[in-house]
């Protein structure tokens, strides 16, 4: 089946509407969606939550990514928004910075500004707060201290408890720090628990020692570039089914992956960076 012959007036007309496009398009992407954050509402369902946790806020930051790719006044302005919601728990799922020559300095100036809850903030590290390769031990000693002077309690293969609600978190998995075992080490499964886990990927991992319930996760930014009805071709997971959202698991267990505040490379199209807000419930 052939079309009607393109005029020379179509031809125009489409080149025309492809210049004014291509640019608009290019700004959407650079400029506005990697700084257009939404805030995502959603409960987090817990067994055992004890009574005085129940409708009680839980809010996920992920991905910073402090540094020279993330622009510092966008950061600040979503922390005001965090601190506005007033949550009772914050948690942080790792890739507080990018590694950069600077990061010590941005660190100084940044830190102090990061929203904690009325009850407890804890955190975990990514594969970004481990430096260049994910091999730098100083400079996840650094953040990690740094962190925790802001009021952060930062989870390396520890729980830490928050009016009986058990907080695991992981260290990093492609520092080669995540040791499940270790950190579930302690873990009483009669009582209310959630897992904080920068990677995806670990939840195929073995070592869950039959741990049931819920994994927040980043690391992926939702691709960050996605075309509409297709997945994004570009995914820091071994596994590409997990890309952002929620998703079941096996043994009783669901996974969140938030789609992270900040970026590497500052470019989003069709995925908006996140920031979660889970209101607690009881299972
Ligand atoms: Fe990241």
């Amino acid at each position: 089946m052939s079309g009607a012959p393109l005029t020379r007036r179509g031809m125009i007309r489409t080149l025309v509407g492809a210049g004014v496009a291509a640019p608009v398009l290019g700004v959407y992407t650079w400029q506005i969606a990697p700084h257009w954050l939404e805030i995502v509402e959603r409960g987090l369902a817990i067994r055992h939550l004890p009574d005085p946790l129940i409708g009680k806020k839980l809010v996920q930051i992920s991905d910073l990514h402090i540094g020279p790719q993330v622009d510092d006044n966008y950061l600040l302005d979503c922390f005001r928004r965090v601190r506005e919601l007033a949550p009772e728990i914050v948690v942080y799922t790792g890739d507080f910075i990018s590694r950069y020559y600077d990061y010590a300095v941005r660190v100084e100036r940044m830190f102090p500004h990061l929203p904690l809850g009325s009850l407890a903030t804890c955190g975990i590290l990514g594969n970004h707060d481990y430096g260049l390769n994910c091999i730098e031990q100083k400079v996840a000693s650094h953040v990690a201290s740094a962190a925790a002077q802001a009021g952060i309690v930062v989870l390396r293969n520890k729980i830490s408890e928050v009016a009986g609600l058990q907080i695991v978190g992981m260290d990093d998995f492609w520092a080669g720090r995540f040791l499940p075992g270790l950190a579930l080490r302690g873990l009483d499964r009669q009582r209310a628990a959630i897992v904080l886990s920068h990677n995806p990927d670990t939840v195929d991992c073995a070592g869950w020692n039959g741990y049931e319930g819920w994994i927040l996760a980043g690391h992926t930014h939702g691709g960050q570039c996605k075309p509409p009805f297709l997945p994004p071709p570009i995914l820091p997971v071994k596994n590409r089914r997990y890309v952002a959202g929620e998703y079941p698991l096996t043994g009783g267990r669901s996974l969140y992956i938030n789609r992270g505040v900040g970026h590497l490379i500052q470019a989003r199209f069709n995925v908006r960076p996140e920031i979660t807000v889970f209101q607690l419930t009881k299972a």
